[in-house]
């Protein structure tokens, strides 16, 4: 719950504000034309297609959203990349022992075995799960979906096999990612009860404090140098795990 007196903190820059603005536009513009060819069957479908002008220009959209997709991928990749070596960024998003601890620590937390939940860093290990879904899924759909648009190039070099495979991959992962997205990121940034009516950390980058205690309590330590101000859980983390504070990772008043 936020009050008015809210202290709040710069969590995202404008890069990433962007960057999740162009991936979200893109995947609704990818899932509206690629499934209404999927089920075309239905009503909807045939008002989608037609509301776009056809069918023509409806694989088309498709297709030039999937280079869209595939450019956000690659500059996500390379940026993420030069950050962490050049720049000395901390990787906030790799998977660490912790990660599994934390999600067992929950569990237990939520059968009432233990007293606390997890304490979790910069990102916990939920958000790093939808992260490398989003990631590893997404190079996927890329690779599929080129297979799928250049079936002659691809064959050339590899077997023909590989086309209805690529199709059956396409088309299953694309119901996979939009249920998870459904289920699983829409309720967690909307209708979980520690955020509703909206999460709006990433439009407006800025996380409220007690938020940032109640959430992040190992990545405020860390950036702030002090105790959280709250009653913080028992941290289940080996004092090496953490190292280089990220360069864009600051703790400002926002
Ligand atoms: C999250 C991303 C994506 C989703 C959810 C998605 C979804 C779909 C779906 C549901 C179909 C229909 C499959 C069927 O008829 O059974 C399809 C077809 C297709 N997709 Fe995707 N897709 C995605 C990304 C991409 C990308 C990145 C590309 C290209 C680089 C691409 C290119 C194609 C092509 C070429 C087809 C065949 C239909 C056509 O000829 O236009 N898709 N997609």
């Amino acid at each position: 719950m936020h009050t008015t007196q809210e202290k709040y903190i710069k969590r995202f820059g404008p890069l990433r504000i962007a960057e999740h603005w162009l991936n979200a536009l893109t995947f609704i513009l990818l899932v509206v034309t690629g499934l209404s060819q999927k089920f075309h069957n239905y009503e909807l479908s045939q008002w989608v297609i037609m509301s776009f002008g056809g069918i023509d220009t409806a694989r088309l959209v498709h297709r030039y959203s999937g280079i869209m997709l595939a450019v956000l991928t690659l500059q996500h990749v390379l940026v993420a990349s030069f950050g962490v070596i050049a720049l000395k960024w901390q990787p906030s998003m790799i998977i660490h022992k912790k990660d599994f601890q934390d999600a067992i620590a929950n569990i237990r937390y939520y059968l009432g075995l233990q007293e606390h939940g997890a304490s979790c860093d910069r990102f916990d290990y939920k958000q790093k799960f939808e992260y490398w879904g989003v990631v590893v899924g997404g190079m996927l759909m890329i690779g599929t979906g080129l297979a799928l648009w250049f079936p002659t190039i691809v064959t050339h070099y590899l077997p023909g096999e590989l086309v209805p495979v690529a199709k059956a991959l396409h088309t299953n992962e694309a119901l996979l990612a939009v249920m998870v997205i459904i289920i699983w990121h829409i309720y967690n940034a909307i209708f979980s009860p520690e955020v509703i009516p909206l999460d709006t950390v990433i439009f407006t980058g800025k996380i409220s404090l007690s938020r940032m205690l109640h959430e992040h309590p190992v990545e405020y330590r860390r950036l702030s140098g002090e105790p959280p101000a709250i009653a913080e859980p028992q941290a289940i983390y080996e004092p090496g795990d953490y190292q280089v504070p990220a360069e864009e990772e600051t703790l400002q008043d926002a």
